[in-house]
C-alpha cells in the first residue's frame, strides 16, 4: 500500500465508453482518489492521451516501450492501491483472462497485488458470448470483482446488457473496496473448503457433492483483505490462490489432523468443509467384487467442528456451514449453539443446486439470534458478506 491509500490506476480500454471514463475520472478526483490513467493503444482512437493528461494532471502512457528507464509497469503497480478497468472490452478480459502483457496496462494488472474492479463494457452478444462468460469466470475467480454491465440501449439500435454503469455506480463498488480492503491485515485466517472423502477400497468411496467452490472464495477473498490465510482444502479440483497457503487433505482423519495443527494460532476458523459423517469400519486393501459388494459397515466419524470449537481460545471466530433440505431454520439454530458457533452460513441444497455453483443463496445466521437472507449471489459477494461479519465479531 502508498502512503495515502488513495492511489488509484485507471485503465481505459478500447471500447467508445472511453469517453464515459472521462466523467469517472473527475468522479475519482471528487471523492479524493489520486487518479493515474493507462489507457491501451486501441483506446487512444477514442479518446487520446492529450486528454487524460489534462484531465489528470499526470503523464499518461500505454506502452511499456515509453519510458524504458523509469520501468514504468512495475513503478505503477507499486504504487497503486487500487486498479479500476473501465471500461474493460471483450478483448481486454480475454487477455486479463489468459494472463497476456502486451500492453502498459496488461503488464501493471500482472505486476500489481492491488484489488482490481473491472467495468465491463460491449455489445451484449459479446457479453453474453460463451467465451466472454467463460473469461469473466475465470477473472471472478482469481479475485477480481467484475461489475454486471447495465441493461439498456448500446451504440447502435441493440438494446441489452452491455452498457457502461454510471460513474455514481462504479464508485460505489469502489468504496466497497476500500472500506474492506484491510480490515483483517495482521489477522489469521484458517478455511476449510471441499468434501472428505473416506475409502471403501483402492478405487471407492464414500464422499459428497462439495466442489470447495465456496471455502476458495472466502479464501481469496479473505487474503485480499490483508488476512493471512491457510486454506485447507479436501479433495477440490481448483486452482491454487496466489498468496494462500493451502493443504490439501482427503480424508476426514487428515482434515482433523491438519486442524489440530493450525487451529490454535488462528483468529478465525471458517469451516466450509463438507465432512463425511461416516467411514467404513475397514478398508479393503485390494478391490472387492461387485457380487460381495451388497453391504457396507460404517462407522461414525467426529464432529470435527464441534470438537475443534471446545478448544477455543478466547476471542476466536467460529464460522460454521450447514446443509440442509428440510426444517432448516430450527437445525442450523441447533447447530449454532450445539457446536458453539459464532456464525453459521444455513446453505438450502435442496435438488443439490448449490453444489458446483458460481452462486449462493441461504440465511447468514449469529448465535446472537440474528439472521441474513441472502438471495442468490455469487460465492464470491457472499465470502465478503460474511467476513464483513467477521470482522465485526473480531473487534
Ligand atoms: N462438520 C464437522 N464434522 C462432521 C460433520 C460436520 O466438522 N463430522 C461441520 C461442517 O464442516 C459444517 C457443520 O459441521 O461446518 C455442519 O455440517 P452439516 O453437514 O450441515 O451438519 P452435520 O453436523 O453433519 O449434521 P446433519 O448431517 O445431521 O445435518
Amino acid at each position: 500500500m502508498s502512503r495515502s491509500g488513495r492511489e488509484v490506476l485507471l485503465g481505459v480500454g478500447g471500447g467508445i465508453a472511453a469517453y464515459k471514463a472521462c466523467d469517472l475520472l473527475r468522479r475519482l478526483q471528487d471523492h479524493g482518489f489520486l487518479v493515474t490513467v493507462v489507457p491501451t493503444p486501441a483506446s487512444l482512437n477514442f479518446v487520446g492521451t492529450a486528454t487524460w493528461e489534462a484531465l489528470s494532471g499526470r503523464r499518461v502512457l500505454s506502452q511499456v516501450w515509453e519510458n524504458v528507464h523509469a520501468v514504468p509497469h512495475i513503478h505503477y503497480a507499486e504504487r497503486a492501491d487500487y486498479i479500476v478497468i473501465a471500461p474493460a472490452t471483450a478483448d481486454l478480459i480475454a487477455r486479463l483472462a489468459h494472463g497476456r502483457a502486451d500492453d502498459l496496462l496488461t503488464n501493471i494488472v500482472l505486476a500489481s497485488r492491488a484489488p482490481k474492479l473491472i467495468v465491463p463494457a460491449m455489445h451484449p452478444e459479446m457479453w453474453l458470448d460463451p467465451a466472454t462468460v467463460a473469461n469473466v469466470s475465470i477473472l471472478r475467480e482469481r479475485g477480481f470483482l467484475v461489475m454486471e454491465p447495465d441493461v439498456g440501449r448500446l451504440t447502435g439500435a441493440d438494446i441489452g446488457p452491455g452498457r457502461f454503469p454510471e460513474s455514481a455506480r462504479i464508485l460505489e463498488r469502489l468504496h466497497e473496496i476500500v472500506g474492506r480492503s484491510a480490515d483483517l491485515l495482521g489477522r489469521k485466517i484458517l478455511v476449510t473448503a471441499g468434501g472428505t472423502r473416506e475409502p471403501i477400497d483402492p478405487v471407492r468411496y464414500i464422499g459428497n457433492r462439495s466442489s470447495g467452490k465456496q471455502g476458495y472464495a472466502i479464501a481469496q477473498a479473505a487474503a485480499s483483505r490483508g488476512a493471512q490465510v491457510h486454506l485447507i482444502a479436501a479433495n477440490c479440483e481448483l486452482a491454487d490462490i496466489q498468496g494462500v497457503e493451502i493443504t490439501h487433505v482427503e480424508t476426514t482423519a487428515q482434515l482433523e489432523q491438519s486442524l489440530a495443527q493450525y487451529f490454535l494460532t488462528t483468529d478465525v476458523l471458517v469451516m466450509c468443509a463438507a465432512v463425511a459423517d461416516a467411514k467404513p469400519v475397514q478398508m479393503s486393501n485390494e478391490k472387492i467384487k461387485k457380487n460381495t459388494l451388497l453391504r457396507i459397515d460404517l462407522v461414525a466419524n467426529p464432529d470435527l467442528l464441534a470438537q475443534i470449537a471446545r478448544q477455543r481460545v478466547s476471542g476466536q471466530v467460529i464460522v460454521g456451514f450447514a446443509a440442509e433440505t428440510e426444517n432448516h431454520l430450527d437445525n442450523a439454530r441447533r447447530k449454532i449453539s450445539e457446536k458453539a458457533l459464532d456464525l453459521l452460513y444455513l446453505n438450502d441444497v435442496s435438488g443439490g443446486a448449490i453444489f458446483g455453483s458460481e452462486m449462493t443463496h441461504g440465511t447468514l445466521l449469529d448465535s446472537d439470534g440474528g439472521a441474513l437472507n441472502i438471495s442468490e449471489v455469487s460465492k464470491d459477494s457472499l465470502a465478503h458478506v460474511l467476513l464483513d461479519q467477521v470482522v465485526t465479531r473480531l473487534r
